[in-house]
């Protein structure tokens, strides 16, 4: 498939992709080597020849990724991915190669979607050809700590859920308020995704919270930033349903956005007739700071299970001033998720690879996601999960990362169809792409909409406000 437009790349100095090199990207190292000292400083007082050696190592990852920052401000070449066992190093350098050919392989010409990616690879390695870093995730603290503050929205959520609970029967026997519901939710699982990690870089907690609230009265406000949407048409496909009624996630960010994404499959499962099995799809390896990896997924029933996971505000760690949650809040949260304990005991909720996978450990069903491909090319670089992926109801792709490799991120102008831009993907199953737009490409926007967006001299397309619904069967 050869799109008629170049991918986007921070030569042109205007795009979020410029601004990613000169500034996201070097903030993202930094806290990576501050995160890293710290724990040194921790074991420093640990004699073992264990904790010395491992105080030595990390001091080499240190050392790697002050010499990656310094490259990359010197718009050097991509160094290459050292052989470590796990899966694309080849793939990697042989688009490196590609690229010299192409003068196009220094930090501030590479083609951003394919720079992006190698550059979490990149990282993976640092640590994965290490003895006692081999399991570490750099960003699995900084998760943890984002969605502790996350409590509010969360216990919003139980209680929605707890309410359909008390109205299942209408639901059950009115179609049209269960599609208006599915809308709703939709919306819900949608702005889960405003909270991304990556972006922290420019956004205050105080801001995240904003993008948190959730309800009917959050959404409404939120309609005028909603560029599109396409969810009659996923609910259309959802009830023609797949060969076993399955929904398949392919997963974006853990903490709050991991909550929505179970939120709505509990929804879909729970409330309505068409939905019997859902599947998780992770990451392998720590990835765009705050993607789901197996570990994060595994660690998240358990988190919300333990009453003191959110903290009551009187703690430093809290996010607000509110009240303590109610006894009847933390009910209905325990209600749900223990819901949903006891749907992965009985698989009907399943992660795509076995909860306990180490990261980097090779897996055929999970690894074309941390590879640099547009997802037109999966039937031919992930056939294993083109495959699998056939035989679902619906695909739900979760966030921004993902609506760039469904489109390539190609310079297309905005009014392109959305089937047009994901080319040969078409066909291939239901897609339902749930995206708050945070990099340049947009597609399926009206001409003169996009025209006035991108004249109001508004970051539309990249400060997280807007979002974008899209659906190609
Ligand atoms: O645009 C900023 C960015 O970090 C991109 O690098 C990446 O595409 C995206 O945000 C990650 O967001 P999400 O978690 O929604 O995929
Ligand atoms: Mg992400």
């Amino acid at each position: 498939f050869n799109p008629p437009y170049a991918p986007y790349d921070p030569t042109d100095k205007s795009g979020f992709s410029y601004e990613t090199v000169v500034k996201r990207w070097p903030i993202i190292l930094t806290g990576i080597i501050d995160h890293l000292y710290s724990l040194n400083h921790e074991l420093s007082t640990d004699t073992s020849t264990d904790a010395q050696d491992k105080v030595e190592e990390g001091k080499a990852v240190i050392g790697k990724i002050s010499a990656l920052k310094y490259h990359m401000g010197r718009d050097h070449p991509l160094e290459k991915i050292p052989e470590d066992g796990e899966p694309h190093v080849d793939v990697y350098n042989a688009g490196l190669d590609d690229l010299e050919k192409q003068g196009k392989n220094t930090w501030f010409t590479t083609p951003w979607l394919f720079a992006e990616c190698y550059l979490y690879r990149l990282l993976r390695s640092y640590f994965s050809t290490t003895k006692h870093w081999k399991q570490f995730d750099p960003f699995y603290k900084q998760k943890l700590d984002t969605f502790k503050k996350s409590g509010d929205a969360c216990y919003q959520l139980a209680t929605t859920m707890a309410e359909f609970e008390s109205e299942k029967d209408v639901l059950a026997s009115d179609p049209d308020k269960l599609k208006v519901v599915f809308g709703e939710m939709v919306q819900m699982c949608l702005w889960g995704n405003a909270t991304d990690l990556s972006l922290l870089t420019h956004l205050s907690h105080d801001d995240i919270q904003k993008l948190q609230s959730v309800g009917k009265d959050a959404h409404a406000a939120r309609k005028d930033y909603l560029l599109r949407d396409d969810g009659d048409k996923a609910w259309k496909a959802l009830k023609k349903g797949g060969q076993e009624g399955r929904v398949d996630f392919v997963l974006d960010n853990a903490g709050f956005e991991l909550f929505t994404d179970f939120v709505f499959a509990d929804f879909l499962l729970t409330y309505t007739p068409y939905v019997k099995k859902v599947v998780f799809h992770p990451k392998m390896i720590p990835w765009f700071v705050s993607d789901v990896t197996p570990p994060d997924f595994a660690a998240t029933i358990p988190a919300l299970l333990d009453p003191s996971f959110f903290p009551d505000p009187s703690s430093s760690l809290s996010s607000s001033t509110a009240t303590p949650a109610s006894p009847q809040l933390k009910e209905n949260l325990k209600t749900m998720v223990t819901r949903w304990q006891s749907y992965i005991n009985s698989g009907v909720f399943a992660l795509s690879v076995p909860e306990d996978r180490k990261l980097g450990e090779k897996d055929e069903k999970a690894d074309f996601w941390t590879g640099p491909w547009p997802y037109w090319e999966m039937k031919m670089k992930g056939a294993a999960v083109w495959e699998r992926l056939r035989g679902s109801g619906l695909v739900v792709f979760k966030g921004d990362l993902n609506y760039r490799k469904l489109t390539g991120d190609i310079r297309w102008p905005a009014h392109t169809t959305f089937e047009e831009a994901i080319g040969p993907l078409v066909g291939s199953f239901p897609i339902l792409s749930l995206r708050t737009s945070k990099a340049d490409v947009v597609v399926g926007v009206d001409k003169e909409v996009a025209q006035r967006l991108d004249e109001s001299g508004e970051k539309w397309r990249v400060n997280g406000k807007y979002a974008l619904i899209s659906f190609a069967s």
